[in-house]
């Protein structure tokens, strides 16, 4: 087969969702990826809990909020996102007139799905009163039914931008409503989802593991459930928790998010330990099944064909949008602004 049809065979399978496509095995990834790079003007976008390979690759790395932030102010002509589809719906929204790359459409979320637009707008429509404000988690269609957008960075500063006197629904993580409602004392209607990687952490092998680990801190991201981050003691976003690994006087630390971040946390604190908080089972359920779709491979096929596409009607990006720049100006106002280059 020639190269020319070597390459339109591969992109009739990319094109038709057949995704896991024999790579020349002597070929290095990495520096196809750099020239890639170059020739597109393309960037990649990491999120923390993407395999170690792709964030050493990637221009930018960072958490849900630092990731928005970049997509709306990058002046590259394509944006490749290794992170899950909303994440990259949102880089869409905010940067419409360029092509914005997912290496693997399936690479969804949990917490996402728990929210069917078409029942949340029944949900809403019983407190019509009320301020709606969605956890970035969330479809694109879901943003068009919300006022403020949030991350676990900037939730608490955008709960707080709300008058008093106004209630609140918060969709769709429970969790994180929850310890919203703990930290700023409002009440909210909580929509019922739940991220399946950071709610089936064992409250049982966490405290076996702090009683033979007694120096170490345990640290949790709050989409966990409640009754962990009681024990935790620090609570964070993702880049909240890499920062306090950094600052903190302890050398060990038992992390309750997916396991990609301890990557990151081993490059900044080499000289510490982390040891990723035990699921409830034997399997590796701290590694997000939808996060870890995304493979060196599909990275570079998804450059070089620059598909599978993140496409979105007009009126999902108008009308989403709006409660993302929301979130972007409080985040702003709050000084929580971020640059996070590779290297
Ligand atoms: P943050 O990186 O914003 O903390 O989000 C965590 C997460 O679950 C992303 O899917
Ligand atoms: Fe969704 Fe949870 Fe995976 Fe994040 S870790 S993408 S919230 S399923």
């Amino acid at each position: 087969m020639s190269a020319a049809e070597l390459a339109i065979a591969e992109k009739d399978l990319i094109k038709n969702g057949f995704l896991d496509i024999d790579i020349d095995p002597t070929m290095n990834l990495e520096e196809e990826i750099e020239k890639l790079k170059k020739e597109k003007n393309a960037i990649i976008l990491a999120h923390y809990y993407q395999e170690s390979d792709i964030q050493d690759i990637a221009d930018y790395i960072g958490d849900s909020l630092q990731l928005s932030q970049m997509a709306a102010n990058t002046e590259a002509d394509v944006i490749v996102f290794a992170g899950v589809h909303f994440m990259a719906e949102t880089a869409k929204m905010l940067s419409p007139n360029k092509k914005v790359i997912l290496p693997d459409l399936k690479a969804g979320c949990s917490l996402a799905d728990s929210c069917p637009p078409h029942l949340f707008k029944k949900f809403k429509d019983k407190y019509p009163d009320h301020v709606v404000v969605s956890y970035v988690n969330c479809t694109a269609e879901l943003k068009t039914l919300t006022d403020i957008c949030c991350t676990s960075s900037n939730a608490r500063y955008v709960i707080d931008s709300i008058p008093e006197d106004k209630g609140i629904i918060f969709a769709p993580d429970k969790n994180l409503g929850a310890y919203l409602q703990k930290v700023t004392s409002r009440d909210m209607i909580l929509w019922n989802g739940t991220c399946m990687v950071h709610e089936i952490f064992s409250h049982e092998k966490i405290t076996k593991l702090k009683l033979r680990h007694p120096d170490a801190e345990f640290i949790a991201h709050p989409e966990c459930e409640a009754h962990l981050l009681e024990i935790a003691d620090y609570i964070g976003s993702t880049s909240g928790l890499l920062k306090y690994t950094q600052t903190s006087d302890s050398k060990k630390f038992i992390v309750a998010t997916e396991a990609g971040i301890i990557h990151q946390m081993e490059l900044k604190s080499p000289n510490k330990e982390f040891i990723p908080a035990p699921p409830n089972n034997t399997c590796a359920c701290n590694d997000c099944p939808h996060m870890k779709r995304n493979t060196m491979e599909k990275l570079y096929l998804a450059m070089k064909y620059e598909m599978p596409e993140i496409i979105l009607e007009d009126w999902v990006i108008e009308k989403g949008r709006v409660c993302i720049d929301r979130m972007l100006e409080i985040s702003d106002k709050a000084g929580l602004n971020t640059n996070n280059k590779v290297s």
